[in-house]
C-alpha cells in the first residue's frame, strides 16, 4: 500500500472567490473607497441606522473585505464593527487597507460561519446566502448571535429554486460551479419568526424587486429585516 490516497488541503482549489481575480481587483478598489457605493450597502446602512445605539455590535457576515465598513463611517453610524469571512485573501485585503481608514485590523476574521459564535447586538449579511448550498445552519447562527437585529439581503421569492450553475465570471482554467439560490420567502421568514424574531420585508432599491441579472443569472433581490421580539 501506499500513503494515503486523500488530500485534505483542496479547500481553495474548488472555492470560487480564491479564483476570480476580476472580483478581487473591484474589491481592492471598493476597500480603498474607489468606487461608488453599493446601493444595496447604502440601504442596508440607512435600515441598520435606524435601530442601533451608539457603541452597538455589528457582524457582517460573509464581509468580503470588509466593503460595508465605510457605509457606516459616510453615515457616522456610531458602532464597532466585525466582519467574518472565509475567503483568506479578502480578509488579508481588508486588513491591510481599512486600518488606513481606522478599522483595527483585528475587527476582520477570517472563519466560516460554522467555525464561529458568541453575541452581537446586529447582523448584517449581504449577497452570501444566495450563494452558498442552503441558508438554515448559517441564518440559525446569525438569529442564535443577535441580540436585536438581523438583516439580510438574498434572493428569495415566492418559490423556492435551488441551482449549481457554471460561474463564467472565474479565472480561465477554473472550472467551477456556483450556487444560485433563491429561498422562498414565506419559509424564510416562517424560519425567522421560529427562532423569536419578527420579519420585515423591504423593497430592494437597487433592482426596485425586480427580477435582476447577477453573475449571468436572474436574482430577486430583498431585505429582511428582523427584529428580536422583546
Ligand atoms: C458575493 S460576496 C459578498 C461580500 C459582501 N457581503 C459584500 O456585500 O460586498 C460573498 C462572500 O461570502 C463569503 N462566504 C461564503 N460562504 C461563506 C461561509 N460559509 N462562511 C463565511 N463566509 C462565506 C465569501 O467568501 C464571499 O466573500
Amino acid at each position: 500500500m501506499t500513503g494515503c490516497p486523500i488530500r485534505t488541503d483542496a479547500r481553495d482549489t474548488y472555492w470560487t472567490w480564491e479564483h476570480a481575480s476580476d472580483v478581487h481587483e473591484l474589491y481592492r478598489r471598493r476597500t480603498l473607497g474607489q468606487e461608488e457605493e453599493m446601493t444595496a450597502h447604502s440601504q442596508a446602512a440607512d435600515l441598520l441606522a435606524e435601530r442601533v445605539k451608539p457603541g452597538d455590535t455589528v457582524l457582517d457576515a460573509g464581509c468580503g473585505s470588509g466593503i460595508f465598513y465605510h457605509s457606516l463611517v459616510k453615515r457616522g453610524i456610531d458602532v464597532e464593527y466585525w466582519g467574518v469571512d472565509a475567503t483568506a485573501s479578502f480578509i488579508e485585503m481588508g486588513r491591510e487597507i481599512l486600518p488606513k481608514f481606522g478599522l483595527p485590523s483585528e475587527r476582520l476574521l477570517h472563519a466560516t460561519f460554522d467555525d464561529i459564535d458568541g453575541e452581537v447586538d446586529h447582523v448584517i449579511c449581504i449577497n452570501v446566502l444566495s450563494h452558498i448550498d442552503n441558508y438554515h445552519r448559517p441564518l440559525e447562527r446569525f438569529l442564535k448571535m443577535a441580540r436585536k437585529s438581523v438583516i439580510l439581503r438574498e434572493s428569495m421569492k415566492h418559490g423556492g429554486q435551488y441551482q449549481y450553475l457554471p460561474d463564467r465570471h472565474l479565472d480561465e482554467g477554473a472550472d467551477l460551479s456556483v450556487h444560485v439560490n433563491h429561498y422562498d420567502l414565506d419559509e424564510v421568514r416562517a424560519f425567522i419568526v421560529d427562532h423569536g424574531f419578527n420579519s420585515r420585508l423591504v423593497t430592494d432599491e437597487h433592482t426596485g424587486g425586480e427580477p435582476y441579472k447577477s453573475i449571468d443569472y436572474l436574482h430577486y433581490w430583498s431585505f429582511l429585516v428582523a427584529d428580536r421580539k422583546a
